[in-house]
């Protein structure tokens, strides 16, 4: 048998888009220490796992990929554990998979050097911090998959918890970089030819500059202004601290996209309570009117969590009435599951799973109605869409709008836009998930 290659290394990453790009700067971080990526575990000597623990089934994922691969352990691999359930676990994580050498919380990343050593000295290394550091993750190299569209993290961790929620438990305390170093990032990405920049942060409008020098408006505005960048996002926003500057920054900087994801999580006054959100119904909306009252046509995505602890049906018919009020673009529907260390957990009244999908599966058919009706207002527009790829197989690129719609498209006669380009699409079909056209030329 040939021994396994030392220094490559092979990484999955599980969750949400702060944990896709931390694996870009955990990539970085072992590229600095003269590791090479692999696409395959099998020409991996160290296999990564960047876990999520959002639900109970992001969590098992990694469990049951540490269980296929335990065997490949004779020959010489190491296996590490990062993120959310790595803080989560800690060290049990060592009892329930002992062929596991690492395990590190995303708070600890900048350890990543000191612990590699460790575990090429065949020892095991752990990187678990308390909720206390006040440290954000910044790295000299950060391998970005995607040439022309980048995450930058402007704020980490989160200090809401919510009840059912373990991210504050998972990725520590709020923490906000220097308005300074992400403007650096988003200059230094203008100049390698990215042109859309996605603000990353669980609450990413809890952001306070540690230099005092702009709000989370006003930092918005101050990277959508970088020259060379086209379009600027930003994920995840928490209603409780989403102000009318934001819209106004959105009405008048172009470059701003007219999408904003607001996660809302129960449309009844009583559960948000009980979730510990911070905010009525009635706040919400007000919250909502400012963006439909705004100068741009905001398209407005959430989050929606059914079967809470105690949901009554006429509970769940209020967030049913609410996605008639908001018509809302796009929607994420979860069926509520239980955490470790969350105050849910010890709620009485469980709903039932069957009863749970019920209410995911009437929340997502009445979703669907509206995307359809809402989508299909946008027949005949025209719309600037960044290439993203081709789907082959029909002949047809694929786009993204600025309001974050999927944009399938022919080209006329002969034309190939490039990936990372931006066309303007005329609407000749559309349809509950995504939008159909042809390009303008
Ligand atoms: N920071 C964001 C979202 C974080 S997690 C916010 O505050 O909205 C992404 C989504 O997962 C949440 O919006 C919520 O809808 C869902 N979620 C979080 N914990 C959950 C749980 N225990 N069960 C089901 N869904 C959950
Ligand atoms: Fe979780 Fe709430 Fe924090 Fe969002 S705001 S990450 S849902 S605790
Ligand atoms: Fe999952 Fe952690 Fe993100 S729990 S959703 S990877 S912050």
């Amino acid at each position: 048998m040939p021994a396994a290659p030392s220094k490559t290394f092979y990484l999955e990453t599980f969750g949400c888009q702060m944990n896709v790009h931390d694996s870009e700067k955990v990539i970085g971080t072992l590229i600095s220490q003269g590791y090479r990526q692999v696409s395959t575990v099998e020409d991996a000597g160290l296999i990564l796992y960047n876990t999520c623990s959002i639900r109970d089934k992001a969590e098992q994922k990694v469990f049951h990929r540490l269980a296929d691969y335990k065997k490949l352990q004779a020959q010489g691999k190491k296996f590490a554990v990062l993120g959310c359930v790595a803080q989560q676990e800690g060290e049990k994580i060592f009892e329930r998979a002992p062929h596991v050498s690492m395990v590190c919380g995303s708070a600890s990343y900048r350890n990543l050097p000191q612990m590699l050593v460790q575990i090429e000295a065949g020892k095991r290394a752990t990187g678990l911090d308390d909720r206390e550091t006040d440290e954000c993750f910044e790295t000299e190299f950060t391998s970005r998959s995607n040439p022309h569209r980048g995450y930058i993290t402007i704020i980490e961790g989160c200090d809401k918890f919510c009840a059912y929620c373990v991210v504050p438990f998972t990725r520590g305390k709020e923490r906000s970089r220097t308005s300074g170093s992400v403007l650096a990032e988003a200059r230094q990405m203008a100049d390698l030819g990215y042109s859309e920049i996605q603000l990353l942060g669980q609450n990413v409008n809890s952001y306070k500059d540690p230099a005092g020098k702009c709000s989370f408006a006003e930092l918005l505005a101050a990277v959508a202004e970088v020259p060379g960048i086209k379009r600027v996002r930003f994920t995840t926003s928490h209603p409780r601290d989403f102000g009318p500057d934001i819209v106004q920054a959105i009405e008048s900087v172009p470059t701003l996209c007219d999408h904003v994801h607001l996660p809302v999580q129960s449309g009844s006054t009583r559960v948000l309570d009980a979730m510990q959100r911070l905010y009525t119904r009635e706040q919400y909306l007000e919250r909502i009117s400012w963006m439909k009252a705004a100068k741009r046509e905001i398209s407005i995505t959430t989050d929606i969590i059914v079967g809470f602890p105690g949901e009554t049906e006429s509970e769940f018919q209020e967030t049913l009435s609410l996605l008639d009020e908001v018509q809302y673009d796009g929607i994420f529907g979860f069926k509520f599951s239980p955490r470790p260390n969350t105050p849910a957990l010890k709620l009485e009244d469980a709903i039932p799973d069957a009863e749970k999908a019920r209410r995911l599966t009437a929340l997502q058919e009445k979703q669907r109605d509206i995307q359809m009706r809402k989508n299909a207002s946008n027949l005949g527009r025209v719309f600037e869409v960044m290439v993203e790829g081709k789907n082959e197989a029909r002949a047809q690129w694929i786009g993204r709008t600025s309001q974050n719609k999927v944009m399938n498209f022919k080209a006329p006669n002969g034309a190939v836009p490039e990936v990372g380009v931006y066309v303007s699409v005329v609407t000749t079909a559309t349809f509950p998930n995504s939008l159909a056209g042809e390009m303008v030329i």
